[in-house]
């Protein structure tokens, strides 16, 4: 009786085993596959079966020499793979990794470790199914990162960088599957417990609209972003690409490289006191800002960001050109050409998030470059990069580093895929495929944008002497200032200027955004309303009217006439 459910559990494992076509005769090596659950058990038991520790094996064998013991010990024998049979079955069952195709090839772990290289071929592996990937690795958008998983799961990449975790990603992966892992390994698998790699995130305001979980991608909802002039800590846009790593301020120390200079440490107290403390308002924003609209004219890679992927705050901390200079740099140092700012957030390969600036700006008395440890006069909260980033006003968000590390003045770039493969721009019509990011420059300052942030596309309005309220922000990069912003809320056949609120707007360094509002007319008989915005910088560059001329492969800086629809209801004066 007692025995009915293990012998029925047995039965279905041995009948899944006799399904796959590699495991043939399975009955005649049952002496094999005993020996093989044997160490699995061992293995769950996080006992090595060939170290000297005593394993169930070992326990059979040395009983052998008493008759009784035979006897008893060849029944536990015969019931150790039975209960691993029923134990490893129902948890390959409860994780769905029961499955298996008669018709695909099956390989063991060990085989596909040894497809590690194009001259093997490259395989990886997903859940329980087995790829080759070899011909795919040179059109992976996030370039040769891909070899770090080359014989292994891919999984532990996927969940570091989780925007692999859709459809049409699998369906790519799907087409390049060539078999599936061997029912014993998946039990090996199956009793592995996975770690993930998020599960050390500061807490965040329910405020966001989150464009990835994992790593964080989120913005403010529109009209919350323009509630203030400087945005609250709690309310600033987030965009992490890896884990938040966690920092012992204690122990903390900023290593400074000047070109072949030796490197000098700071901690931060010395930080603190060793430097002139500075506080420049500059507004931060993501090259991938409004990559959702881009998304929409043709599909583009990268998390999608609506609107508000910026926002503005006070930063306070010891100038960039202090610390350098203090370092051993000299303004006649030809040596150095590029500043390497390095993260401490590292990916599965310990490779840390690197970006690089031009010295031109890096040192430029009147360029604000600063290594910040105050936000909006508060102690840098850990999303935005604590205990210490560099903030590089009327640059791309990007170049910004968090939980900065390492500075290195060096004569080129770095070398970092963020720096030579990411946060470049492509022209609107690459051949798919073909485009290397390697030959593209890389995007540091920003074009001149404009958005509509009141009302929000959907909403319905009553008009108010024939006028809707319309309020949004305006930004360009390089310091410039917004001149005028233009609003049209009938399909562009009239503008009007909307009123600006900035600050004071110093030339060529204006950092900061502009919030404009504006009462415009709206068409009468015309219940649906398509408002858009336009605006002009300091430098007379305007926004392009529409996307398939800046289109871009990976949907950064969008720039283009921000178009919001809305219906409206009768006037409330007629
Ligand atoms: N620095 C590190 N070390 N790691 C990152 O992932 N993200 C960059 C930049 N600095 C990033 C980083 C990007 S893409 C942007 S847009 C800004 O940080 C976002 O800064 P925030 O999260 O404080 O708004």
């Amino acid at each position: 009786m007692m025995l009915r459910q293990p012998l029925r559990y047995l039965h279905r494992f041995v009948k899944v085993q006799r399904q796959s076509a590699k495991q043939v005769d399975l009955l005649t090596t049952r002496v094999k596959q005993d020996a093989e659950a044997r160490e699995i058990i061992c293995r769950a038991a996080n006992t090595d079966s060939s170290s000297s520790e005593m394993s169930p094996l070992e326990t059979s064998e040395q009983s052998q020499s008493s008759g009784r013991g035979r006897t008893f010990w060849t029944i536990v024998a015969t019931m150790v793979p039975v209960v691993v049979g029923v134990l490893g079955y129902e948890q390959l069952k409860r994780s769905g990794t029961a499955t298996v195709t008669a018709s695909l090839p099956q390989y063991a772990i060990e085989d596909v470790m040894q497809h590690n290289n194009t001259e093997t071929g490259i395989w990886v592996t997903y859940g329980t199914d087995v790829y080759d990937i070899t011909e795919f690795v040179d059109s992976h958008p996030g370039g040769d990162k891909i070899l770090l998983a080359a014989g292994h799961s891919i999984e532990p990449f996927w969940d570091l960088y989780t925007v692999h975790h859709k459809g049409e990603v699998k369906e790519i992966l799907d087409s390049m599957k060539i078999g599936q892992i061997t029912l014993v390994d998946r039990m090996r698998l199956a009793n592995r417990t996975k770690h993930d790699p998020y599960e050390k995130e500061p807490a965040r305001a329910p405020v966001f609209r989150v464009n990835s979980l994992k790593p964080f991608d989120g913005e403010p909802l529109p009209h919350s972003l323009i509630k203030n002039f400087v945005t609250p800590n709690s309310h600033f846009y987030i965009r992490n690409h890896l884990p938040v790593p966690e920092i012992n301020i204690d122990t903390y120390k900023l290593e400074i490289k000047i070109a072949s200079k030796p490197a000098i440490v700071l901690s931060m107290e010395e930080l603190r006191s060793k430097f002139k403390k500075h506080t420049v308002m500059a507004t931060l924003q993501c090259a991938g800002n409004r990559r959702a609209e881009m998304s929409e004219h043709k599909n583009v890679s990268g998390s999608i960001s609506g609107v508000a992927s910026i926002s503005n705050a006070t930063w306070g901390g010891a100038r960039l050109r202090d610390v350098l200079l203090y370092a051993g740099y000299t303004e006649d140092d030809a040596e150095v050409k590029h500043i390497h700012f390095e993260g401490l957030d590292n990916d599965i390969a310990k490779e840390p998030y690197i970006v690089s600036i031009p010295i031109e700006k890096a040192a430029n008395p009147l360029g604000d470059v600063l290594l910040v440890y105050e936000m909006n006069g508060k102690e840098l909260p850990r999303d935005h990069g604590y205990p210490l980033r560099v903030i590089v006003p009327g640059v791309i968000g990007a170049r910004s580093v968090k939980w900065l590390g390492r500075i290195l003045a060096d004569s080129d770039e770095t070398l970092s895929f963020w720096q030579t493969k990411d946060y470049k721009s492509s022209p609107p019509t690459p051949h798919t495929g073909c485009f290397d990011f390697r030959d593209a420059p890389p995007i540091y300052e920003s074009p001149v944008n404009s958005v509509v942030c009141e009302p929000e596309p959907g909403e319905v309005l009553q008009p108010v002497d024939g006028e809707i309220s319309v309020r949004g922000y305006a930004f360009s990069g390089g310091g410039n200032s917004i001149l005028r912003v233009d609003v049209s809320a009938d399909g562009g056949k009239t503008w009007h200027s909307a009123d600006l609120h900035a600050q004071e707007q110093t030339p060529y360094r204006t950092w900061t955004w502009t919030l404009w509002e504006i009462k415009v007319p709206v068409l009468e008989n015309s219940d649906k309303v398509e408002i858009m915005c336009k605006a002009i910088d300091s430098f007379h560059n305007v926004q392009p009217d529409s996307i398939s001329g800046i289109w871009n492969l990976r949907g950064f800086l969008n720039n283009t006439w921000h178009r919001v629809n809305v219906s409206t209801t009768s006037n409330d004066n007629q």
